[in-house]
């Protein structure tokens, strides 16, 4: 069996790079649905099928579980699938699947709590208010999945969205690394006067960012904590599989890269990133 990566495009691949160094004799088939990329501009209903096709065909191409390496999907579609689609597909597939998002392990980490727990509600003052930005796409942002999850641990957080409207399609557009930084930089400078001072910490909210990670660590002050998405994401992973022994991740070291959009190399900046060759397959 293997371990499926899916996500709108190749922001995932910031996740799987994470997996694949965590779990290096596992195997990995990652899709990247670049025929409908980017997805953080749909509405809600469009992103809960088209994740749940992905699921579907990375299933079919043998995967046990799917870790959904997008912020818009896990936000927007994963309740709903978990909920109303996933039980009945396991039953008529007669084997166990599963499907994990990263907004929780994201979470976890950013609260410094585990996802079980609840804040009392006291009432007291807060001393000191820990501000925490979150870029994203405008479908993330607009879900206020982070602001309200993380609300709901932590009274000391407040979470500040900045949706990005414009950075995962240039990068599936196959922009260079200087396009980026004048947006990033604008983006800082927005969610800043927003907030009235700088960000304490700050969540690269779509795993196309981490691809341009240093930009935004340069256009934020100088040692501003970022919640490294990848890592938080292969560390619960490690934690779920040590609980459910019937996902066996496989040992024959696959990496297959499949897209539902042109098949080949992706542009130098991705590929820079991976630190190898890749190239797609046509899903
Ligand atoms: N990489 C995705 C995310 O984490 C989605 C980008 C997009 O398709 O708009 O949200």
């Amino acid at each position: 069996m293997a371990i499926g990566v899916f996500d709108s495009g190749v922001g995932g691949l910031s996740v799987c790079h994470r997996l694949v160094d965590r779990f290096p004799a596992a195997d990995f088939i990652y899709l990247a649905d670049q025929a409908n990329t980017p997805y953080g501009g749909r509405p809600g209903e469009e992103i809960v099928d088209l994740t749940r096709a992905g699921c579907e065909r990375l299933f079919a191409e043998g995967c046990n579980l799917v870790v959904l390496a997008c912020n818009t999907a896990s936000g927007v579609a994963l309740r709903r699938l978990q909920q109303t689609w996933l039980p009945g597909y396991r039953r008529a597939l007669g084997r166990p699947v599963n499907v994990l998002g990263i907004i929780v392990p994201t979470i976890e980490a950013a609260t410094g709590l585990p996802w079980e727990h609840e804040a009392e509600r006291r009432g007291d003052k807060v001393e000191k208010l820990d501000i925490l930005a979150v870029f994203s796409t405008p479908a993330t942002a607009a879900s206020r999945v982070y602001e309200i999850e993380i609300d709901k641990r932590r009274q000391d957080v407040a979470v500040f969205s900045e949706p990005c409207p414009q950075l995962a399609p240039m990068m599936e557009a196959g922009a260079g690394p200087d396009d980026f930084a004048p947006i990033i930089a604008a983006h800082v400078a927005a969610v800043t006067k927003r907030i009235g001072r700088s960000p304490d910490r700050a969540i690269l909210g779509c795993t196309h960012y981490e691809i341009v990670g240093d930009q935004f660590r340069a256009a934020l002050p100088a040692g501003t904590p970022l919640i490294h998405q990848p890592q938080a994401t292969a560390d619960a992973l490690v934690r779920y599989l040590e609980r459910h022994a019937e996902y066996d991740p496989g040992h024959g070291a696959v990496r297959r890269f499949l897209t539902t959009g042109r098949p080949g190399a992706q542009s130098s900046l991705v590929e820079a990133f991976w630190g190898a060759p890749l190239s797609f397959e046509r899903a």
